[in-house]
């Protein structure tokens, strides 16, 4: 799988995927991932990629022309399965939608800033507006590496057997069960009895049961 990311400030993303699971991820060679500098598509001397809005108001927007020009240039060496703008108005994301994407081969994102872009770049280019919350962040590039983070994880070969992706809180609309590990009892406070019988039956029955009232106590929006 490969995944672009435009932005106008790809530093941002660049120690985060230097450090993480992703960072893993491409050095097994199961992922790959390109920022690429929107300025870098700029004409002029300034390299200016935002303007201000027609209409009037406060903000900035970023123009289509650089935007065009560098999902044009992706455009001609790949086809892109999505192209994803982050934006707080789009679709909230859920797991459902991150496991369909890590089925993907090129995704691109697109990272808003500012007030957001033209609203023409959405209308040509964009084939999915994906939001992480509702909440409005000053940019689309912490959304976009939420995202990627999520969809890489889930690409066979990237976790390993014990963090698999198969058991995690969302995957069966359930929230995960507790975990403990050693010691057996810290300060009189003990681990769960079943937990240390090997009887493996009676460990997922637990497990199930605690993933319920958990849910039920905490999510019943997702039973
Ligand atoms: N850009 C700004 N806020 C955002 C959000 N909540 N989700 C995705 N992209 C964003």
């Amino acid at each position: 799988m490969r995944i672009d990311i435009i932005s106008v400030v790809p530093k941002l993303m660049e120690s985060f995927f230097a450090h993480s699971i992703l960072k893993r991820a491409k050095n097994k060679g199961l992922a790959e991932i390109h920022l690429h500098d929107l300025r870098m598509y700029a004409t002029g001397k300034n390299r200016q990629v935002d303007d201000y809005a027609f209409g009037g108001g406060a903000g900035m927007v970023l123009q289509i022309e650089p935007i065009a020009r560098c999902i044009r240039a992706l455009q001609s060496e790949r086809t892109y399965d999505e192209i994803i703008y982050l934006t707080p108005d789009g679709e909230r994301l859920a797991q459902r939608t991150v496991n369909q994407l890590s089925l993907k081969t090129n995704l691109l994102l697109l990272c808003g800033h500012y007030k957001g872009v033209d609203q023409r770049v959405r209308d040509l280019f964009v084939t999915k507006e994906i939001s992480i919350g509702d909440y409005v962040l000053s940019g689309g590039e912490l959304a976009a590496a939420v995202l990627t983070d999520a969809i890489v994880r889930l690409v066979p070969g990237v976790l390993n057997d014990e963090t698999s992706a198969l058991t995690d809180s969302f995957q069966d609309n359930l929230l995960a069960p507790p975990v403990y590990t050693r010691p057996a009892v810290f300060e009189e406070n003990a681990v769960p009895e079943v937990l240390l019988s090997g009887h493996e039956a009676k460990i997922e029955q637990w497990r199930l049961d605690q993933s319920l009232a958990l849910t039920k106590l905490k999510r019943p929006d997702l039973l």
